[in-house]
């Protein structure tokens, strides 16, 4: 049986701030971020805007009434969490008029937990093969401001339907896993921004990438030699390199035949989106279907994700023929293309301002032109609706 992903969709904050800014605000040189950390924006999400709002955004373009019909799992992955009990995706699942006999549930591990989703998605298809499941990763990366991590922030959903005979990907039933307890990247209860021991979570993701591969090759999985492309998360896009670099050492002629191309082409969006946590090794896979100028019908990706704290998964999926009818790269193109510039204070303002305070009642100011926002809370009941977009989008 196939089994993968069959419509794959992208969502990202209206408005963005250039890291050359932040460089000049932190006064340092701005190819420290540019080139040494591999980022040329990060996305900002409008007070409006969260992960409930993104995730929903991505997956309102890959639904009619056959797909609304036949999704009956909603897992969404996040670490940037709304609430400490109920699973954000049951916003979604209402804005999305998706059916009641459907079961919604919140995936958590870091960057990590879309890929659990994912596996998950895989084993209830092959359950029952006449149903679909919806896997959407959502995220805002908020660090400390002035921190390290600030040039690593960015904000986005990645919305996957999976599917027996799917129409973009067939996975591999191989899995490499690596699970370590350590604490190099985590956000206790009440906090809003990561604590981050940067330098370490760079040694950690590597060591679990070794042994992710590793575990991946003794399930059965590929050699390198038969991967054309390999997706890494990408806290920041010069991660992939630092990646790639543990090929070159465990397997040098493999890697050299691949050369730098097998990432390069899934760095773009990242550069261009910053980090978003569970979505970030999934906006490279979109970055390499959607920008890539070869046919890539019938080439083995090999992909690996990683969420601190930490779990590793090293997997794989072949590209299906066909593919290209169901891309939705010019909708994307036209999404980053028209986004709006910030200046430094709105973007602080935005992304460390008091707009969602610890309060019972408050309401948000309208500013998104996405399909859904986020209203406030009413007796700390989170308010979400449909705007005049999505209103649009379904007549
Ligand atoms: N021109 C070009 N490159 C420059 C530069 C300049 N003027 N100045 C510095 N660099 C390079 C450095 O050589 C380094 O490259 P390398 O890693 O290939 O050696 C890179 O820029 C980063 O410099 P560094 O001094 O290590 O940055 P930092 O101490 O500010 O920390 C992170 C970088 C990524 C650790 C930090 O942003 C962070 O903690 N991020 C959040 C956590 C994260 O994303 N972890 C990833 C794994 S999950």
């Amino acid at each position: 049986m196939k089994i993968g992903i069959d419509d794959i969709g992208l969502s990202v904050p209206q408005h963005f701030f250039a890291l050359e800014e932040l460089a000049e605000r932190h006064g340092i040189d701005p190819q420290k971020y540019l080139v040494g950390i591999g980022q040329e924006f990060m996305a900002v999400p409008a007070p409006d805007e969260d992960i409930v709002t993104l995730a929903a955004n991505a997956a309102l373009p890959l639904l009619d009434d056959a797909s609304r019909a036949s999704i009956a799992t909603v897992i969404l992955a996040t670490e940037s969490g709304i609430d400490q009990s109920k699973a954000a995706g049951l916003f979604v699942h209402s804005l999305l008029g998706l059916r009641a006999d459907c079961r919604v549930v919140e995936f958590k591990q870091a960057c990590y937990g879309a890929t659990a989703g994912l596996q998950m998605a895989r084993a209830l298809v092959a359950q029952r093969p006449h149903e679909k499941v919806l896997v959407i990763a959502t995220d805002i990366a908020r660090y400390e401001q002035n921190s390290e991590g600030e040039c690593t922030q960015g904000a986005g959903a990645v919305a996957m339907i999976v599917a027996e005979n799917p129409r973009l990907l067939e996975l591999h039933p191989h899995q490499g896993r690596y699970s370590l307890d350590v604490s190099d990247f985590w956000r206790p209860n009440l906090r809003s921004t990561a604590l981050v021991d940067g330098k370490l979570s760079i040694e950690v993701y590597l060591e679990s990438l070794r042994n992710a591969w590793q575990s991946y090759r003794a399930d059965g999985g590929l050699g390198l030699e038969d991967m054309s492309f390999l997706c890494f998360h990408q806290p920041f896009t010069k991660m992939a390199k630092k990646a790639f670099s543990v090929f070159e050492a465990i397997e040098p002629e493999a890697a050299k035949a691949l050369g730098e191309k097998a990432y390069s082409t899934s760095q773009l969006y990242g550069k261009a989106i910053g980090n978003c946590y569970t979505a970030s090794l999934y906006i490279a896979l979109l970055s390499l279907l959607d920008n890539s100028d070869e046919d890539l019908t019938g080439r083995n990706i090999g992909l690996f994700s990683y969420g601190s704290g930490s779990v590793g998964e090293f997997f794989s999926a072949t590209v299906v023929p066909g593919y290209q009818a169901h891309s939705r790269r010019k909708a994307h193109a036209r999404m980053l293309a028209s986004r709006t510039r910030l200046g430094h204070e709105q973007y602080s303002n935005w992304f460390y301002g008091d707009n969602h305070p610890a309060v019972a009642d408050y309401s948000t100011p309208y500013v998104t032109g996405g399909a859904f926002r986020y209203g406030g809370c009413e007796g700390y009941r989170r308010q979400y609706e449909s705007t005049a977009l999505s209103l649009k989008m379904a007549s």
